[in-house]
């Protein structure tokens, strides 16, 4: 059992460091066992600053430390293993010289210097780099950095950020020195340092401001054909942010370094992005769909995090949603504009509604802008990401795109260089716009999710319609008292024939271009002139990432989703009709399907809509989102089976529409990533799994045919995953050949575990555990147990929230293995638990219990326990 809970990091104590450091001189000589690392950094005491100097380490070994080539006695300095204290350090600018150890080979946290598959790399967000030298390890101290880097010639690529400046052989037998300079001040979290024997693809791009940029993608060795995309998606990136944004890149030379083991996706290293590989190589043979869209989002994410996050960094790590939120927008933003606005608007709020709305109904719930942490790395999180860039969305709707990017320009002039806050942010959009946000930034600071209620009604005399507009937002741990928000509600009406009306307020509330903002608890709106009554369709586009309670009709929805000029309410009223429908099948009650069945079976005929459209409008709400609706006391077993059972239903009235939408969608043609045969091809598997539902035969056997011809990835993987859950000895045969294919392919043996995890089993928790036996399974690579582990409490809730307790029992042991490992991992796998509380008391109790012996764990890191102790409570 823990002695005392770890320390509480505040935003309240924020205090600038004593000494500002502006330069770094590293001198590393990488292994073989342990490497060294010599640093020189230039100190400057702040005015009023000085006293003791106080740097961050942790497992490094301490050699020898020097002030201005005067070595210092033992007592001059303290090392406790966290800190490292100089007791009197000179009241004017001097240099401070380091002699550290650390240990790549050891490192299986991911976090610092680290071998992964023969490559050194480095991790150094958020606080690794003091596992790797003592220094200031914050983002707010920024310096410029030299590094010479001695490697064995067994490594020929040795990179850091900047420009290389020096390549020489070294005074050691078969070692060469390589040096690299990085002219841009930056804090210790964006440096980064690879060295291996890597494969590589080159390219240039002559940026607007007229340089000529080299491009280097470095992977390992025979998969320099696997890069292609991403290539070309680094070069619209780098155009887009010149186009849409007005930032241009700014050195001579980017690099980007795919490796195997990476806690999480990628990470925007100034001049040298380090990706988890998973989102770099492709091949139509070896990549998805998915993966390719993945691929182009995530590189145009660290690409633009030059600007939003490296230029522009963050004062603190309360901050954090300043970078990552603004970064997720502008690469949603990115997507929208390369592809189908609607289709990326829709798959975005999914994500919202599966991964950050639970977070913001459970016990982990925080605000965009957290007041206090534990451990830095458990707020990497949908809610400082995907909530922080809704934030950003709101205001662009607000103000209209042209003033919101007189605000970015407006931040970008201001800032350059600086370690910001929020209220630097918002102070530059609010002088932009002219506007009052003093409301607004409340989004920042309150946690939960709004619940907007409209209540409407019809005065037939009077011509009149009225919408009653309010918002609650329910209590979250440590904030039960919430206030009203501002927010930008998009809204239009529609005549029962379908039409668009004009929008006639009686009141004097401005509708400007159909955006209502909202602010009071409650707010009615009276539209005149008005012969019949009309459909309300309102958070158009998803305006606010808000719960919509609204009073509209069965008939209203299918209305809605015939002809709503919105898609995305198209596809909304979609959803709700489907939520509606699987709440009374949960309920027990008698269920409807053939009106609903016939709205889908119109949308599958309708010429004006595409491919990927059509395609989402076949996946309906998933048993997480009706978990969710339910709310409590939920018995995930009775999830499972009525849904499984109106899918079934809706599948039979839909058999013919479904052959009809296979045979049109067929594959033609070589494989193309393009937004036009991606949308026929998602069609084409929404459709066979669609068809899984009521005539599971057939749809295996199509599923089989397309499985054993399949000339790219995602039919021969979709193919698989669209009869994953038919229990089908030909299902099972299908799993196995997979494997037998693709054994030597490390991203598709995790593909492999994945559906593996997701398939039925009459004992799912004992089939995973089994998995885990794999020879191919390794707690050591992240994406093995987010493959395998993720899989199963992600994708296979009946199995997860089994009765027995064995899927909450199994999650335990899988934490403690992990947790001795690598923390990151351990507490990512532990927030699986966050939804434990909507489930039934048989449930609640084993998987409480689960929790309780997780934290009665001696030597349990602050990542699990701070996760763990917050699910609990
Ligand atoms: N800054 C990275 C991104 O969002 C996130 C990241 C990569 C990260 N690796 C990490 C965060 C390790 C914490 C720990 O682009
Ligand atoms: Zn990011």
């Amino acid at each position: 059992m823990r002695i005392a809970p770890p320390d509480t990091i505040r935003l309240k104590d924020y205090k600038p460091t004593d000494f500002t450091v502006s330069h770094i001189d590293l001198n590393v000589f990488l292994g073989p066992g342990q490497t060294s690392v010599q640093s020189r950094l230039q100190l400057t005491p702040r005015p009023g600053g000085g006293g003791t100097l106080v740097l961050d380490g942790e497992e490094l070994e301490l050699a020898a430390v020097a002030i201005d080539d005067h070595m210092l006695a033992a007592d001059e300095y303290t090392y406790t293993g966290k800190k490292l204290t100089i007791h009197a350090p000179p009241a004017s600018a001097f240099t401070l010289m380091i002699t550290q150890f650390c240990n790549p080979e050891a490192n299986t946290k991911l976090s610092g210097l680290y071998l992964t598959n023969g490559t050194y790399c480095t991790q150094m967000e958020a606080e690794g780099f003091r596992r790797f030298a003592f220094m200031y390890d914050r983002p707010d101290v920024m310096a410029t950095y030299t590094v010479r880097i001695d490697a064995p010639k067994t490594m020929p690529v040795v990179l850091s950020n900047g420009n290389q400046v020096k390549s020489t052989d070294s005074t050691e037998e078969n070692r060469h020195v390589v040096e690299w300079h990085d002219p841009h001040p930056k804090p210790t979290y964006l440096f980064a340092l690879v060295a291996g024997d890597l494969g590589s693809v080159h390219d240039h791009f002559l940026t607007s401001e007229g340089r000529n940029v080299s491009l280097g993608i470095y992977v390992e060795k025979g998969k320099e054909d696997r890069c292609t995309w991403a290539m070309e998606s680094l070069k619209a990136s780098m155009r887009w942010d010149e186009e849409r944004f007005g930032r241009a890149y700014d050195l001579d030379v980017f690099n980007i370094v795919a490796v195997s083991d990476f806690n999480m996706g990628a990470m925007e290293n100034k001049g040298l992005n380090i990706f988890n590989d998973k989102y770099i190589l492709a091949r139509p043979d070896t990549a998805t769909d998915t993966d390719y869209v993945n691929i182009e989002r995530i590189i145009a994410h660290e690409y633009f995090h030059n600007w939003t996050g490296n230029r522009i960094t963050c004062r603190d790590w309360f901050q954090l949603c300043l970078k990552e939120g603004l970064t997720v927008f502008r690469d949603q933003e990115f997507t929208s504009d390369l592809r189908s606005r609607a289709v990326k608007r829709i798959e975005d709020v999914k994500t919202l509604r599966a991964r950050q709305f639970p977070e913001d109904q459970g016990p982990l719930a925080h605000a965009v802008r957290p007041a206090s942490y534990i451990e830095i790395n458990n707020f990497y999180t949908p809610t400082i990401y995907e909530k922080g860039a809704e934030i950003c969305r709101m205001m662009m709707t607000m103000f209209g795109r042209d003033t919101f990017r007189d605000g970015t320009d407006l931040f970008f002039e201001r800032h350059d260089g600086e370690a910001a806050t929020v209220e630097d942010f918002l102070r530059c959009m609010a002088d932009a716009s002219g506007r009052d946000l003093t409301h607004f930034s409340q989004w920042y600071e309150q946690a939960g999710t709004p619940i907007v209620t409209v209540k409407t009604a019809y005065d037939a005399a009077a011509k009149q319609f009225t919408a009653v507009i309010s918002q609650h937002t329910p209590g979250t741990p440590g904030q039960m008292d919430k206030q009203p928000q501002h927010m930008p509600l998009t809204l239009g009406l529609l005549g029962r024939d379908g039409h668009q009306l004009p929008l006639l307020t009686k009141e004097n509330v401005s509708l400007h271009d159909g955006i209502l903002e909202l602010s009071d608890a409650s707010l009615t709106l009276t539209f005149r002139n008005l012969s019949e009554r009309p459909v309300l369709s309102i958070n158009r586009s998803f305006s606010a990432p808000v719960i919509l309670h609204s009073d509209a009709s069965d008939d209203d929805l299918l209305l809605q989703m015939a002809h709503d000029s919105d898609s995305f309410n198209r596809w909304e009223a979609a959803q709700t009709s489907a939520l509606r429908l699987l709440l009374k099948a949960y309920a027990g009650a008698d269920v409807h399907v053939s009106a609903f069945a016939r709205s889908l079976q119109q949308t599958l005929a309708a010429p004006e809509l595409d491919t990927a459209f059509k395609a989402l409008m076949l996946q309906l709400p998933g048993e997480a989102e009706i978990t969710a609706t339910i709310g409590k006391d939920v018995d995930a077993t009775l999830v499972h089976k009525s849904r499984t059972g109106v899918l079934q239903a809706l599948s039979s009235h839909l058999t013919e529409d479904l052959r009809r939408v296979l045979d049109d969608t067929e594959e033609r043609g070589p494989y193309r990533p393009d937004p036009g045969s991606t949308g026929n091809r998602s069609l084409y598997l929404a459709a066979l799994a669609f068809l899984a539902n009521s005539d599971a035969d057939t749809a295996v056997r199509i599923a089989q045919t397309k499985f054993e011809a399949a000339r790219n990835m995602t039919i021969e993987a979709g193919a698989l995953a669209a009869v994953l859950r038919v229990n089908d000895a030909r299902v099972a045969t299908m799993l196995d050949t997979f494997y037998a294919r693709h054994q030597t392919d490390h991203l598709l043996v995790d593909k492999w575990f994945m559906l593996a995890a997701a398939r039925p089993a009459d004992n799912p928790a004992q089939r995973i555990e089994t998995l885990t036996k794999h020879s191919a399974f390794t707690f050591k690579t992240p994406n093995r147990v987010y493959a395998l582990i993720g899989g199963f409490t992600g994708g296979n809730l009946a199995g997860f929230h089994a009765a027995d307790g064995s899927g909450y029992t199994l999650l335990a042991d899988v934490i403690l293995t992990l947790d001795a490992l690598n923390p990151q991992v351990a507490s990512r796998m532990a927030t699986s638990f966050r939804s434990w509380k909507q489930y039934d008391a048989v449930r609640r109790d084993k998987a409480a219990a689960e929790m309780q012996r997780i934290l009665a764990r001696s030597g349990l890191s602050n990542d699990v326990y701070e996760i763990i102790s917050r699910t609990l409570a």
